[in-house]
């Protein structure tokens, strides 16, 4: 089959339905060679290389400048995977597995020796996750190989929800791109330690702190920081990097009494320092603020809506960062079900934040 290339990286069309089957089988023979290929999964596009090649897995690292020290999640299709994976699990591993795989949830566990020390950057555990796509089960099943697979984009960026988002950050670099179109859930999994007394989120995602309590009540600790300025070993590495953020400075007005007032004061403060805003908004607030569509603006869908906020959320950051802005004006979300991992991915990326209280 002939397929488009983007500077030597192939596209692999999944989307129509007549060539999805030889594009996940190319993708696959990709991977099984030792290649690097971004998949679609339900959270964002993964880049995936055989987690237990370890030259392989080098190259992800290289491919999206990603620094050693941050390990990788491995993507599986089934419990016997992760039993080959990991020391014995604990019960709350087979709850969780249970109730949301396949799905957006990573779980941290025990590792044994079978997977390279560049896959876990060393550390003496691994993130499992079984994905919910079927696009990225149906090439985990055809490699037939565990698939170690970070977000596909260049680290530091905002993480990649179609293959546009990925051959921007990575064409040239990568062997091939499965596209699959647009991530129905948008943000990053729930990473979930089980590694201690009681389990931990180390990153709230797709399956909410709520969704968790559900299952494990109370003991649930929720290790969530918003800012990530750790002093220290963070419990998940990735949780010390700046993350997830556009080229243009992000300033965010946290929701709570005033916002609209203080989004006002903000953006006059910045034109009469001669700066050009784009504006990340609700309907709601632009409905009460016609004058705004004056501005390059992106709209987040509604307050009352942050699962659609999380789907358009990085798409819109890019969009922003290619318009003549010289500052991206974000407006904050109620942390509540993926609210919380909408609002932990604008606080990563955001300069400054406005709260109630003033500045902060
Ligand atoms: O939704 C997702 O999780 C996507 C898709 C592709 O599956 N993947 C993703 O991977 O977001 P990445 O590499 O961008 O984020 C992985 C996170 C990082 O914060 C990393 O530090 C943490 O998981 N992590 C991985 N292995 C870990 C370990 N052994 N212990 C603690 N944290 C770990
Ligand atoms: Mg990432």
């Amino acid at each position: 089959m002939e397929w488009q290339e983007l500077k030597g990286t192939k596209i692999l069309d999944a989307q129509d339905p007549d060539r999805a089957g030889a594009a996940v089988r190319e993708a696959a023979a990709i991977l099984r060679e030792g290649g690097l290929v971004a998949f679609p999964t339900e959270t964002v596009y993964g880049l995936g290389a055989a987690a237990g090649n370890s030259a392989a897995v080098h190259k992800i690292f290289a491919a999206k400048q990603r620094p050693p020290d941050n390990p990788l999640i491995v993507h599986l299709t089934s419990m016997e995977q992760v039993r080959e994976l990991t020391l014995a699990l604990p019960p709350a591993a087979y709850l969780l597995a249970e109730r949301f795989w396949p799905g957006p949830l990573t779980l941290v566990l025990p590792k044994n020796a079978t997977l390279p020390a560049v896959t876990t950057a060393g550390l003496p555990s691994v993130a499992v996750r079984i994905p919910a796509h079927p696009l990225a089960l149906a090439l985990l099943k055809e490699a037939a190989l565990p698939v170690a697979a970070p977000s596909a984009n260049l680290s530091g960026s905002p993480s990649p929800t179609t293959a546009a988002h990925v051959l921007a950050d990575l064409a040239g670099r990568i062997d091939a791109v499965l596209d699959g179109g647009s991530c129905p859930v948008g943000v990053e999994s729930t990473v979930v330690s089980l590694l201690g007394p009681k389990p931990a989120i180390l990153r709230p995602g797709g399956v909410t702190l709520e969704m968790l309590r559900g299952v494990l009540g109370e003991e649930l600790v929720d290790l969530t920081a918003d800012r990530g300025d750790f002093t220290g070993t963070p419990p998940a590495p990735g949780m010390k990097y700046r993350h997830y953020a556009p080229r243009a400075p992000l300033y965010l007005v946290e929701a709570g009494r005033k916002q609209g007032k203080r989004l006002e004061a903000l953006l006059q403060d910045l034109l009469a320092r001669g700066k050009r805003p784009g504006l990340l908004l609700t309907r709601e607030t632009l409905q009460a603020r016609p004058g705004l569509k004056a501005f390059p603006l992106e709209i987040l869908a509604s307050r009352r809506d942050p699962a659609a906020a999380a789907r358009e959320l990085y798409g819109a950051l890019r969009r922003l960062d290619d318009s003549p802005v010289d500052v991206i004006v974000a407006e904050g979300f109620k942390e509540r079900q993926i609210g919380r991992a909408l609002m932990n991915r604008l606080r990563k990326a955001a300069d400054l934040i406005f709260a109630e209280n003033g500045r902060d």
